[in-house]
Protein backbone atom coordinates (compact mmCIF):
# COMPACT_ATOMS: atom_id res chain seq x y z
CA UNK A 1 0.00 0.00 0.00
CA UNK A 2 1.32 3.59 -1.29
CA UNK A 3 1.71 5.84 1.84
CA UNK A 4 0.93 8.27 -0.83
CA UNK A 5 -2.49 8.48 -2.10
CA UNK A 6 -4.69 11.34 -4.30
CA UNK A 7 -8.64 10.42 -5.17
CA UNK A 8 -10.62 13.47 -6.97
CA UNK A 9 -13.69 13.78 -6.08
CA UNK A 10 -15.45 15.36 -10.00
CA UNK A 11 -17.84 17.66 -9.04
CA UNK A 12 -17.90 19.94 -11.77
CA UNK A 13 -16.52 23.34 -10.46
CA UNK A 14 -16.49 22.20 -6.95
CA UNK A 15 -13.96 19.30 -7.75
CA UNK A 16 -11.26 18.63 -5.29
CA UNK A 17 -8.58 16.44 -4.30
CA UNK A 18 -8.17 14.13 -0.86
CA UNK A 19 -4.51 12.94 -0.24
CA UNK A 20 -3.42 10.50 2.06
CA UNK A 21 -0.02 10.44 3.22
CA UNK A 22 2.08 9.37 6.12
CA UNK A 23 3.47 12.72 7.39
CA UNK A 24 1.74 14.95 4.92
CA UNK A 25 1.18 17.09 8.03
CA UNK A 26 4.39 19.50 7.32
CA UNK A 27 3.41 19.47 3.95
CA UNK A 28 -0.54 21.08 3.83
CA UNK A 29 1.00 24.91 3.12
CA UNK A 30 2.38 23.80 -0.11
CA UNK A 31 -0.59 21.90 -1.03
CA UNK A 32 -3.23 24.37 0.04
CA UNK A 33 -1.27 26.82 -2.40
CA UNK A 34 -1.95 23.98 -4.89
CA UNK A 35 -5.54 24.40 -4.26
CA UNK A 36 -6.60 27.46 -2.90
CA UNK A 37 -4.17 29.95 -4.86
CA UNK A 38 -1.72 32.06 -4.01
CA UNK A 39 -0.69 32.12 -0.27
CA UNK A 40 -2.83 35.57 1.36
CA UNK A 41 -3.97 34.58 4.79
CA UNK A 42 -6.24 32.20 6.22
CA UNK A 43 -7.76 31.10 9.51
CA UNK A 44 -7.03 28.02 11.44
CA UNK A 45 -10.08 26.53 13.76
CA UNK A 46 -9.15 23.79 16.16
CA UNK A 47 -9.80 22.64 19.30
CA UNK A 48 -7.97 22.68 23.21
CA UNK A 49 -6.79 18.78 22.52
CA UNK A 50 -5.88 18.73 18.63
CA UNK A 51 -3.99 22.29 19.02
CA UNK A 52 -1.11 21.16 21.62
CA UNK A 53 -0.36 18.44 19.59
CA UNK A 54 -0.45 20.01 16.11
CA UNK A 55 -0.66 23.55 15.79
CA UNK A 56 2.57 24.44 15.51
CA UNK A 57 3.72 22.27 13.08
CA UNK A 58 0.84 23.87 10.62
CA UNK A 59 1.38 26.83 11.42
CA UNK A 60 5.09 26.26 10.26
CA UNK A 61 4.12 24.60 7.28
CA UNK A 62 1.47 27.21 6.58
CA UNK A 63 4.09 29.95 6.76
CA UNK A 64 7.12 28.56 5.30
CA UNK A 65 4.44 28.13 2.20
CA UNK A 66 3.93 31.70 2.78
CA UNK A 67 0.42 31.80 4.30
CA UNK A 68 -0.17 34.46 7.10
CA UNK A 69 -3.04 32.35 9.27
CA UNK A 70 -4.30 33.51 13.19
CA UNK A 71 -5.64 30.55 14.95
CA UNK A 72 -8.89 30.20 16.72
CA UNK A 73 -8.94 27.52 19.48
CA UNK A 74 -12.95 26.18 20.51
CA UNK A 75 -13.87 24.01 23.19
CA UNK A 76 -13.50 20.31 22.57
CA UNK A 77 -16.33 17.57 22.04
CA UNK A 78 -19.31 16.89 20.55
CA UNK A 79 -21.10 18.81 23.11
CA UNK A 80 -19.50 22.08 22.01
CA UNK A 81 -20.56 21.77 18.14
CA UNK A 82 -23.42 24.42 18.94
CA UNK A 83 -24.58 27.56 17.09
CA UNK A 84 -22.40 29.71 19.65
CA UNK A 85 -19.78 28.02 18.71
CA UNK A 86 -19.87 28.31 15.01
CA UNK A 87 -20.40 32.19 16.08
CA UNK A 88 -17.42 31.96 17.23
CA UNK A 89 -15.87 31.59 14.38
CA UNK A 90 -18.04 33.97 12.18
CA UNK A 91 -16.60 36.36 14.62
CA UNK A 92 -12.70 35.27 14.24
CA UNK A 93 -13.47 35.40 10.79
CA UNK A 94 -15.17 38.89 10.68
CA UNK A 95 -12.05 40.61 13.23
CA UNK A 96 -9.45 39.01 10.77
CA UNK A 97 -11.66 40.51 7.70
CA UNK A 98 -10.72 37.32 5.48
CA UNK A 99 -11.68 38.30 1.75
CA UNK A 100 -13.05 35.98 -0.16
CA UNK A 101 -10.43 34.32 -1.41
CA UNK A 102 -9.39 33.28 1.52
CA UNK A 103 -9.00 29.65 3.33
CA UNK A 104 -10.35 28.53 6.51
CA UNK A 105 -8.46 25.26 7.55
CA UNK A 106 -10.27 23.01 9.73
CA UNK A 107 -7.86 21.24 11.86
CA UNK A 108 -9.35 18.08 14.09
CA UNK A 109 -12.07 15.67 13.99
CA UNK A 110 -15.60 16.08 12.68
CA UNK A 111 -16.56 18.42 14.89
CA UNK A 112 -13.99 20.65 14.12
CA UNK A 113 -14.73 19.75 10.43
CA UNK A 114 -18.56 20.45 10.50
CA UNK A 115 -18.40 23.07 12.06
CA UNK A 116 -15.57 25.27 10.87
CA UNK A 117 -17.21 24.05 7.75
CA UNK A 118 -20.10 25.48 8.23
CA UNK A 119 -18.41 28.94 9.09
CA UNK A 120 -16.59 29.00 5.59
CA UNK A 121 -20.21 28.56 3.84
CA UNK A 122 -21.67 31.38 6.03
CA UNK A 123 -19.07 33.98 5.99
CA UNK A 124 -19.21 36.10 2.78
CA UNK A 125 -21.32 33.72 1.15
CA UNK A 126 -18.55 31.22 1.05
CA UNK A 127 -14.76 31.16 1.46
CA UNK A 128 -12.55 28.30 0.49
CA UNK A 129 -12.44 25.42 3.21
CA UNK A 130 -9.17 22.93 3.69
CA UNK A 131 -9.87 19.35 6.09
CA UNK A 132 -7.40 18.41 8.05
CA UNK A 133 -8.77 15.78 9.74
CA UNK A 134 -7.41 13.97 12.90
CA UNK A 135 -9.63 11.47 13.52
CA UNK A 136 -10.25 8.25 11.85
CA UNK A 137 -13.71 9.21 11.82
CA UNK A 138 -13.38 12.09 10.69
CA UNK A 139 -10.31 10.98 7.90
CA UNK A 140 -13.08 8.21 6.30
CA UNK A 141 -16.09 9.87 6.50
CA UNK A 142 -16.56 13.14 7.54
CA UNK A 143 -13.85 15.46 5.90
CA UNK A 144 -15.32 14.36 2.15
CA UNK A 145 -18.12 14.97 1.39
CA UNK A 146 -19.59 18.29 1.99
CA UNK A 147 -21.60 18.19 4.46
CA UNK A 148 -21.24 20.60 7.51
CA UNK A 149 -23.40 21.66 10.33
CA UNK A 150 -23.77 21.94 14.19
CA UNK A 151 -26.52 20.76 16.33
CA UNK A 152 -29.62 21.78 18.18
CA UNK A 153 -30.62 20.77 20.93
CA UNK A 154 -33.72 19.28 19.35
CA UNK A 155 -31.30 17.46 17.04
CA UNK A 156 -27.95 16.68 15.54
CA UNK A 157 -27.01 18.32 12.60
CA UNK A 158 -30.06 20.15 12.00
CA UNK A 159 -28.45 23.70 11.14
CA UNK A 160 -26.19 23.16 8.29
CA UNK A 161 -25.15 23.45 4.57
CA UNK A 162 -23.61 21.05 1.71
CA UNK A 163 -20.28 23.15 1.32
CA UNK A 164 -17.16 21.05 -0.65
CA UNK A 165 -13.84 22.00 0.45
CA UNK A 166 -10.97 22.92 -1.42
CA UNK A 167 -8.78 19.85 -0.01
CA UNK A 168 -8.99 17.26 1.97
CA UNK A 169 -5.62 16.73 3.27
CA UNK A 170 -4.99 12.95 5.49
CA UNK A 171 -1.99 12.47 7.06
CA UNK A 172 -2.78 8.96 9.05
CA UNK A 173 -0.04 9.56 11.51
CA UNK A 174 -1.65 11.74 13.74
CA UNK A 175 -4.10 9.16 14.66
CA UNK A 176 -0.82 7.65 16.95
CA UNK A 177 -1.51 10.11 19.85
CA UNK A 178 -6.19 9.36 19.63
CA UNK A 179 -7.30 7.61 22.29
CA UNK A 180 -8.28 3.65 21.92
CA UNK A 181 -12.65 4.38 22.07
CA UNK A 182 -11.99 7.38 19.75
CA UNK A 183 -10.36 5.13 16.98
CA UNK A 184 -12.84 2.26 17.71
CA UNK A 185 -15.23 4.99 17.23
CA UNK A 186 -13.99 5.95 13.60
CA UNK A 187 -14.02 1.87 13.30
CA UNK A 188 -18.08 2.02 13.16
CA UNK A 189 -18.42 4.22 10.36
CA UNK A 190 -15.24 1.97 8.40
CA UNK A 191 -17.45 -1.23 9.19
CA UNK A 192 -20.44 0.62 7.49
CA UNK A 193 -19.05 0.59 4.33
CA UNK A 194 -19.10 -2.87 4.30
CA UNK A 195 -22.29 -3.28 5.21
CA UNK A 196 -23.96 -0.87 2.96
CA UNK A 197 -22.29 -1.29 -0.36
CA UNK A 198 -18.94 -3.71 -0.27
CA UNK A 199 -19.40 -7.24 1.24
CA UNK A 200 -15.95 -7.84 0.21
CA UNK A 201 -14.40 -5.32 2.41
CA UNK A 202 -16.36 -6.65 5.69
CA UNK A 203 -14.81 -9.73 5.09
CA UNK A 204 -11.89 -8.11 5.35
CA UNK A 205 -12.10 -6.31 7.83
CA UNK A 206 -12.28 -9.41 10.29
CA UNK A 207 -8.61 -10.16 9.27
CA UNK A 208 -7.84 -6.93 9.64
CA UNK A 209 -9.35 -6.01 12.91
CA UNK A 210 -6.74 -6.81 15.48
CA UNK A 211 -4.12 -4.90 13.03
CA UNK A 212 -6.54 -1.49 13.42
CA UNK A 213 -6.95 -1.90 16.92
CA UNK A 214 -3.42 -1.83 17.12
CA UNK A 215 -2.87 0.74 15.04
CA UNK A 216 -0.98 -1.02 12.43
CA UNK A 217 -0.14 1.30 9.91
CA UNK A 218 -0.49 -0.55 6.98
CA UNK A 219 -4.28 -1.69 7.45
CA UNK A 220 -4.96 1.69 9.06
CA UNK A 221 -3.66 3.05 5.49
CA UNK A 222 -5.80 -0.01 3.59
CA UNK A 223 -8.90 1.18 5.31
CA UNK A 224 -8.56 4.93 4.79
CA UNK A 225 -7.99 4.16 1.53
CA UNK A 226 -11.00 2.07 0.23
CA UNK A 227 -13.45 4.39 2.81
CA UNK A 228 -12.22 7.16 1.12
CA UNK A 229 -12.72 5.34 -2.34
CA UNK A 230 -16.73 4.55 -1.30
CA UNK A 231 -17.26 7.70 0.40
CA UNK A 232 -15.99 9.83 -3.32
CA UNK A 233 -17.72 7.03 -5.30
CA UNK A 234 -21.21 7.63 -3.73
CA UNK A 235 -20.93 11.69 -3.10
CA UNK A 236 -19.88 11.88 -6.87
CA UNK A 237 -23.16 10.18 -8.00
CA UNK A 238 -25.24 12.12 -5.26
CA UNK A 239 -23.74 15.24 -3.32
CA UNK A 240 -26.68 16.13 -2.02
CA UNK A 241 -28.38 13.21 -1.30
CA UNK A 242 -31.35 12.93 -3.43
CA UNK A 243 -31.14 9.01 -2.96
CA UNK A 244 -28.03 7.36 -2.85
CA UNK A 245 -26.31 9.00 -0.32
CA UNK A 246 -28.88 8.03 2.05
CA UNK A 247 -27.50 5.01 2.36
CA UNK A 248 -24.43 6.65 4.08
CA UNK A 249 -27.05 7.11 6.85
CA UNK A 250 -26.89 3.44 8.17
CA UNK A 251 -27.54 3.29 11.45
CA UNK A 252 -27.55 7.16 11.85
CA UNK A 253 -31.27 7.57 12.65
CA UNK A 254 -31.34 5.25 15.61
CA UNK A 255 -27.97 6.60 16.99
CA UNK A 256 -28.26 10.28 16.47
CA UNK A 257 -31.35 10.01 19.25
CA UNK A 258 -29.59 8.05 20.98
CA UNK A 259 -27.08 10.90 21.33
CA UNK A 260 -29.18 13.03 20.97
CA UNK A 261 -31.04 11.98 24.25
CA UNK A 262 -28.00 11.43 26.25
CA UNK A 263 -27.27 14.78 25.19
CA UNK A 264 -24.29 14.13 23.40
CA UNK A 265 -22.36 13.52 26.47
CA UNK A 266 -22.65 9.13 26.81
CA UNK A 267 -21.93 7.64 23.46
CA UNK A 268 -19.95 8.91 20.86
CA UNK A 269 -20.80 9.68 17.06
CA UNK A 270 -19.25 6.31 15.88
CA UNK A 271 -20.84 4.15 18.96
CA UNK A 272 -23.76 5.54 18.64
CA UNK A 273 -23.86 4.40 14.71
CA UNK A 274 -22.65 0.83 16.28
CA UNK A 275 -25.64 0.44 17.73
CA UNK A 276 -27.97 1.91 15.09
CA UNK A 277 -26.49 -0.28 13.00
CA UNK A 278 -27.12 -3.51 15.27
CA UNK A 279 -30.90 -1.90 15.11
CA UNK A 280 -30.93 -1.46 11.47
CA UNK A 281 -29.94 -4.75 11.48
CA UNK A 282 -32.74 -6.58 13.58
CA UNK A 283 -35.30 -4.64 12.08
CA UNK A 284 -34.39 -5.29 8.61
CA UNK A 285 -34.81 -9.04 9.92
CA UNK A 286 -38.23 -8.41 11.48
CA UNK A 287 -39.37 -6.57 8.73
CA UNK A 288 -38.55 -9.19 6.05
CA UNK A 289 -36.14 -7.53 4.47
CA UNK A 290 -33.07 -9.97 5.43
CA UNK A 291 -32.64 -13.42 5.97
CA UNK A 292 -31.99 -14.41 9.96
CA UNK A 293 -28.62 -13.90 10.85
CA UNK A 294 -28.02 -10.88 9.52
CA UNK A 295 -27.86 -9.46 13.22
CA UNK A 296 -25.62 -12.01 14.28
CA UNK A 297 -22.75 -10.80 11.53
CA UNK A 298 -23.50 -7.46 11.96
CA UNK A 299 -22.82 -7.65 15.93
CA UNK A 300 -19.71 -10.15 15.42
CA UNK A 301 -18.07 -7.52 13.55
CA UNK A 302 -18.91 -4.67 15.55
CA UNK A 303 -17.89 -6.77 18.53
CA UNK A 304 -14.43 -7.61 17.03
CA UNK A 305 -14.33 -3.90 16.81
CA UNK A 306 -14.60 -3.70 20.65
CA UNK A 307 -17.86 -1.19 19.65
CA UNK A 308 -20.51 -1.61 22.27
CA UNK A 309 -23.96 -2.76 20.76
CA UNK A 310 -26.07 -3.07 23.99
CA UNK A 311 -29.58 -0.96 23.11
CA UNK A 312 -29.78 1.88 25.61
CA UNK A 313 -33.29 1.49 27.86
CA UNK A 314 -35.01 4.79 26.97
CA UNK A 315 -38.60 5.07 27.08
CA UNK A 316 -40.39 4.48 23.28
CA UNK A 317 -41.48 8.00 23.40
CA UNK A 318 -38.19 9.12 24.10
CA UNK A 319 -37.12 7.22 21.11
CA UNK A 320 -39.67 8.22 18.54
CA UNK A 321 -39.52 11.66 19.91
CA UNK A 322 -35.75 11.95 19.18
CA UNK A 323 -36.40 10.07 15.62
CA UNK A 324 -39.14 12.08 14.45
CA UNK A 325 -37.00 14.86 14.79
CA UNK A 326 -34.32 13.46 12.47
CA UNK A 327 -33.83 14.94 9.20
CA UNK A 328 -34.61 11.58 7.29
CA UNK A 329 -38.07 11.15 8.71
CA UNK A 330 -40.59 11.21 5.99
CA UNK A 331 -44.01 13.01 7.64
CA UNK A 332 -45.31 10.24 9.74
CA UNK A 333 -43.33 7.24 8.73
CA UNK A 334 -39.41 7.35 8.70
CA UNK A 335 -37.30 6.90 6.29
CA UNK A 336 -34.17 4.58 7.12
CA UNK A 337 -31.48 2.18 6.27
CA UNK A 338 -31.85 -1.18 5.78
CA UNK A 339 -30.50 -3.95 4.69
CA UNK A 340 -31.03 -6.86 2.19
CA UNK A 341 -27.94 -8.46 3.68
CA UNK A 342 -23.97 -7.74 4.36
CA UNK A 343 -22.98 -4.78 1.58
CA UNK A 344 -26.82 -4.43 0.18
CA UNK A 345 -28.03 -1.52 1.94
CA UNK A 346 -31.32 -0.78 0.81
CA UNK A 347 -33.89 2.72 1.48
CA UNK A 348 -36.59 1.63 3.18
CA UNK A 349 -39.85 4.68 3.60
CA UNK A 350 -42.11 2.39 4.84
CA UNK A 351 -41.33 2.32 8.48
CA UNK A 352 -44.35 3.05 10.91
CA UNK A 353 -44.38 3.67 14.37
CA UNK A 354 -45.98 0.00 15.02
CA UNK A 355 -42.62 -1.70 13.74
CA UNK A 356 -40.02 0.75 15.62
CA UNK A 357 -41.98 -0.39 18.70
CA UNK A 358 -42.02 -4.08 17.93
CA UNK A 359 -37.94 -3.71 17.66
CA UNK A 360 -37.73 -1.43 21.00
CA UNK A 361 -39.42 -4.06 22.74
CA UNK A 362 -37.48 -6.67 21.39
CA UNK A 363 -34.30 -5.83 23.08
P1 LIG B 1 -14.41 14.80 17.50
O1 LIG B 1 -14.19 15.81 16.47
O2 LIG B 1 -15.11 15.20 18.74
O3 LIG B 1 -13.00 14.16 17.87
C1 LIG B 1 -12.95 13.17 18.85
C2 LIG B 1 -11.95 13.52 19.98
O4 LIG B 1 -10.63 13.31 19.51
C3 LIG B 1 -12.01 14.95 20.42
O5 LIG B 1 -11.78 15.02 21.80
C4 LIG B 1 -10.87 15.58 19.66
O6 LIG B 1 -10.39 16.76 20.24
C5 LIG B 1 -9.85 14.49 19.74
N1 LIG B 1 -8.84 14.48 18.71
C6 LIG B 1 -8.96 14.82 17.41
N2 LIG B 1 -7.84 14.51 16.75
C7 LIG B 1 -6.99 13.97 17.64
C8 LIG B 1 -5.67 13.44 17.55
N3 LIG B 1 -5.05 13.32 16.38
N4 LIG B 1 -5.09 13.00 18.68
C9 LIG B 1 -5.75 13.05 19.87
N5 LIG B 1 -7.00 13.52 20.01
C10 LIG B 1 -7.60 13.97 18.90
O7 LIG B 1 -15.22 13.55 16.91
P2 LIG B 1 -15.12 12.74 15.54
O8 LIG B 1 -15.42 11.34 15.90
O9 LIG B 1 -13.91 13.04 14.78
O10 LIG B 1 -16.33 13.33 14.69
C11 LIG B 1 -17.66 13.19 15.11
C12 LIG B 1 -18.47 14.29 14.48
O11 LIG B 1 -18.42 14.14 13.06
C13 LIG B 1 -19.92 14.26 14.87
O12 LIG B 1 -20.33 15.55 15.21
C14 LIG B 1 -20.63 13.80 13.62
O13 LIG B 1 -21.92 14.32 13.51
C15 LIG B 1 -19.73 14.32 12.55
N6 LIG B 1 -19.83 13.61 11.29
C16 LIG B 1 -20.00 14.33 10.18
C17 LIG B 1 -20.06 13.72 8.95
C18 LIG B 1 -20.14 14.54 7.70
O14 LIG B 1 -20.34 13.97 6.62
N7 LIG B 1 -19.96 15.83 7.78
C19 LIG B 1 -19.95 12.33 8.87
C20 LIG B 1 -19.78 11.59 10.03
C21 LIG B 1 -19.72 12.26 11.26
N1 LIG C 1 -21.93 10.70 6.66
C1 LIG C 1 -23.04 10.74 5.79
C2 LIG C 1 -22.80 11.51 4.55
O1 LIG C 1 -21.78 12.11 4.37
O2 LIG C 1 -23.66 11.56 3.71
Amino acid sequence: MNSFCHYRVDLGARSYDISIEAGGLDRVGEAMRGAVGDAGRCLIVTNTVVAPLYLSRVEASLSAAGWQSVSLILPDGESSKTVANWSLVLDALMESKLARNEPVVALGGGVIGDMAGFAAACYRRGVPLVQVPTTLLSQVDSSVGGKTAVNHPHGKNMIGAFYQPKLVWIDPLVLTTLDGRQLRAGLAEVIKYGLIRDAAFAERLKVLMPDLLQLRSDAIAEVIHTSCRHKAEVVMRDEREAGERALLNLGHTFGHAIEAITRYRRYLHGEGVAIGMRMAARLSEQVGLAPAGLEQQVVALLQAAELPVAVPSFTAAQWLDAMGHDKKSVGERLRLVLMRGVGRAQIVDSVGKAEITTLLDSF
